[in-house]
């Protein structure tokens, strides 16, 4: 059902203060960077290999992140795996007994098709499909 980590998702405060110290600390460099209002972010995507670094940050202080970073502080936000079908990933997994957030996939950054998990019931880590 996987075929990639497609990204790592990070929650920040300041996005471009994060993308200059990951180009400092690990010469990594932004591939897209994107605004995605319906959710409320800003992500950069770091490239590494077949997979990104997505660093995220808040757009307005409703956003689900801007939660996250006031519950939980800056740090490890969701885990993107790649699949071939979101929707026959997405039934799977609840088939399997976990919660989605999203019902049925939608649309994502760079035209992706996307679902999220709850981490509760999925040992603590927020899950992300990604269909490109
Ligand atoms: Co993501």
């Amino acid at each position: 059902m996987l075929t990639e980590i497609d990204h790592v998702a990070i929650a920040v405060r300041d996005l471009d203060a994060a993308v200059t110290w990951y180009r400092n600390a690990l010469g990594a460099e932004v591939e897209h960077r994107e605004t995605v209002e319906s959710d409320g972010v800003e992500e950069a995507l770091l490239a590494v290999a077949e997979s990104y670094v997505q660093l995220i940050s808040p757009t307005r202080d409703d956003s689900p992140v801007a939660k996250f970073l006031d519950k939980r502080g800056e740090g490890l936000h969701h885990v993107g795996y790649r699949v071939p079908d979101c929707a026959a990933a997405l039934e799977a997994m609840v088939q399997a007994g976990a919660t989605p957030i999203d019902e049925v996939p939608r649309p994502g950054s760079r035209n992706t098709t996307i679902a999220f998990i709850h981490p509760k019931g999925s040992f603590g880590t927020l899950i992300e499909l990604v269909e490109e």
